[in-house]
């Protein structure tokens, strides 16, 4: 097989955990992606799709990982810091029995990512950094539970924003919508891109190109990249089991980014205008995707 993964007989015990034999079960699914591969298609490896236990696991992290996301929501306010909010998110990730998985991952020192106004990503939450009424920030929660894992992201708006902030983050979420609204079994990441660019693009914003989605499920990043930038048709095959993220991050000027902040995380805008972001992690299904966390 074009993956270098298992070979099986017809009357072998199919590889996705069923129990049932593989010419019954995904014997051929795997002869269309064979055949996607040998047309030059971008077809992820079989060990990358999610068996319908996989996607059970992945549902009960995201249910811990939403949770967290709602008690932000009903937290905050102007006043509040960005180490509060990882408190929170810290304390009820823990008493759910999950990790936050942002901790200590590649020596991330918080529990969570606080992005506040030309902050695009990777903001590191701090007891000096108060939010204050117009401010905008993306919340970025992500949980393991189980070994499995959930990814998503909200913006918030503190006390009363410009009509112009509240336009950059609605037209961030929108693009989220268009992008899932694109997801179509055996269609290709390019396809989602190109919704979610168009979208921003309208609307005279831009999609930031250094940082995007990814495949997520046993490892907090699995191949490949998704960006936000690109052309129907294009790029990885929407294969059914293929779990990942739409996340773009959508900044009101230009899409350049600064990434000179000596604490080696912080992403600006190059330009100081404000970015804003929203993540939802999905599985594409037979018909169609399914939202995990959102
Ligand atoms: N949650 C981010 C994502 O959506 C990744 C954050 S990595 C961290 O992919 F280390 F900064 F937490
Ligand atoms: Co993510």
């Amino acid at each position: 097989m074009y993956d270098n993964g298992p070979d099986l007989g017809r009357n072998d015990t199919c590889w996705c955990g069923s129990g049932k034999k593989y010419k019954k079960c995904h014997l051929a699914f795997d002869e269309r992606l064979q055949g996607l591969w040998e047309e030059g298609e971008e077809v992820l490896p079989r060990d990358l799709l999610k068996t319908p236990d996989d996607i059970e696991g992945i549902r009960r992290s995201a249910a811990v990982n939403m949770g967290a996301l709602d008690e932000v929501a009903a937290r905050i306010a102007p006043g509040v810091t960005t180490a509060d909010i990882d408190r929170w998110v810290h304390e009820y990730t823990v008493a759910q029995g999950a990790i936050p998985a942002p901790l200590n991952y590649e020596g991330f020192p918080k529990s969570c990512c606080t992005s506040v106004n030309g902050v695009i990503c990777h903001g590191i939450p701090a007891e000096d950094e108060v939010l204050a009424e117009g401010d905008i920030v993306n919340v970025d929660c992500s949980t393991i539970l189980d070994g499995y894992y959930s990814d998503s992201s909200r913006m918030f708006t503190v006390g009363e924003v410009t009509s112009e902030r509240q336009r950059l983050v609605d037209v961030t979420r929108e693009s989220v919508e268009r992008g899932l609204a694109a997801v179509r079994p055996w269609g290709h990441l390019g396809d989602v891109a190109h919704a979610v660019q168009e979208h921003v693009e309208v609307a005279g914003f831009s999609v930031v190109r250094e940082f995007g989605g990814h495949g997520i499920g046993l490892e907090f990043h699995e191949d490949p990249f998704v960006g936000f930038v690109g052309e129907p048709g294009t790029g990885t095959v929407l294969v059914p089991g293929f779990c990942f993220t739409i996340e773009p991050m959508v900044n009101a000027g230009r899409h350049e980014i600064d990434m000179n902040d000596p604490n080696g995380w912080t992403v600006r805008t190059k330009d100081g205008s404000d970015s804003a972001q929203w993540e939802v992690q999905l599985v594409v299904t037979e018909d169609g995707y399914e939202v995990l966390s959102r």
